[in-house]
């Protein structure tokens, strides 16, 4: 798998992890894998496909568990589909269908043969890359907003190189659910990152500066994968492996514009669905009395509704 060259600092291949157990989805995880639940009625693998392609991206990886291919399967063609829908007048679905197949053709896969953690994920993609940098989208992590988040990423990425981090500013009591950023110079949208702390202890915070699931690695830190260790409960963390990379090549936080929504939780994933669905003005107009229905019903009940 050669690396192509091309817009975005040279980065032109994106990484989908998809191969991580689920769990904080179960039940609905246990046969449909999390990144095909779907929001505003399409799947998340589908959003983090579309958010690579507009950024500018050219190939996309998908790093799938053995024998979980659904994600795949729903970018293939489907001829008979496409022409059962003409018979029927669905020139929109039939569209959309085809669409799919476009974006399909970008798409590879590798196996992740057991969930080590998120560095060993990408590592299984990145050791059949070439030596330049890569990006890295984790579909159940959903940021909508106007311009694509790892399209802000990238446009940072070719300005200053090295490793480009998507973080948000959080409250010191959720903070350590997270990557946390050791920051430096701070322009108020760009961060140096002097280093990084998994999953912090209440207390121990190097700031409030949250990691989300859009990354540009540079070629050091795709280089440090294979040597990992276990880090923090006992999975092999991407984290690690940038934070080794520290003094060797440029890292960077961006506080990107955009609304970042964690789909791996049922919580997250309720106000992805009704986010992305206020945000389509056709959606919006669908279900706009039943969204006002449903606050009446709960007013009184000790809710701010
Ligand atoms: P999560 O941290 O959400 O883990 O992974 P998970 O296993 O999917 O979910 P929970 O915590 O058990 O509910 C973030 C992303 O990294 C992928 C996941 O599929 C998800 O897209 N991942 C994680 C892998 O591909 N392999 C891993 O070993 C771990």
């Amino acid at each position: 798998m050669p690396q192509l060259t091309g817009k975005g600092g040279g980065v032109t291949t994106a990484v989908l992890p998809v191969a991580g157990l689920g769990t904080r989805f179960l039940p609905a995880t246990k046969v449909v894998p999390k990144e095909m639940l779907p929001v505003a009625g399409r799947p998340l693998v589908q959003h983090a496909v579309e958010e690579a392609v507009a950024a500018g991206l050219e190939r996309v990886v998908l790093v799938t568990a053995p024998g979980r291919d659904l994600a795949l399967r729903h970018f293939e063609a489907d001829p008979e589909l496409e022409a059962a829908l003409a018979a029927r007048g669905r020139s929109r679905a039939r569209t959309e269908i085809g669409a799919l197949a476009a974006l399909g053709s970008r798409l590879e896969a590798v196996e992740q043969a057991e969930p080590l953690g998120l560095g060993h994920a990408v590592g299984c993609a990145t050791r059949s890359l070439g030596p330049g940098p890569c990006a890295v989208l984790l579909p159940d992590d959903l940021v909508l907003g106007p311009v694509p988040c790892l399209r802000q990423l990238l446009d940072v990425h070719e300005r200053l190189g090295g490793t480009v981090l998507a973080v948000m500013e959080l409250p010191a009591a959720e903070v350590g659910k997270f990557g946390v950023v050791v920051p430096g110079r701070d322009d108020g949208r760009v961060v140096e990152v002097r280093g990084l702390v998994e999953k912090p202890a209440p207390g121990t915070e190097p700031s409030r500066l949250a990691v989300v699931g859009r990354y540009v690695l540079s070629p050091a830190v795709c280089a440090a994968l294979p040597g990992l260790t276990p880090g923090h409960g006992g999975e092999l963390q991407l984290t690690d492996a940038i934070a080794a990379t520290v003094g060797e090549a440029p890292v960077h936080a961006v506080r990107f514009e955009g609304r970042r929504f964690d789909c791996g939780s049922p919580a997250g994933m309720a106000a992805a669905g009704l986010a992305a669905t206020l945000a389509d003005p056709a959606l919006r107009r669908a279900v706009a009395a039943s969204v006002q229905e449903l606050l009446a019903d709960h007013r009184g009940n000790g809710d701010p509704a």
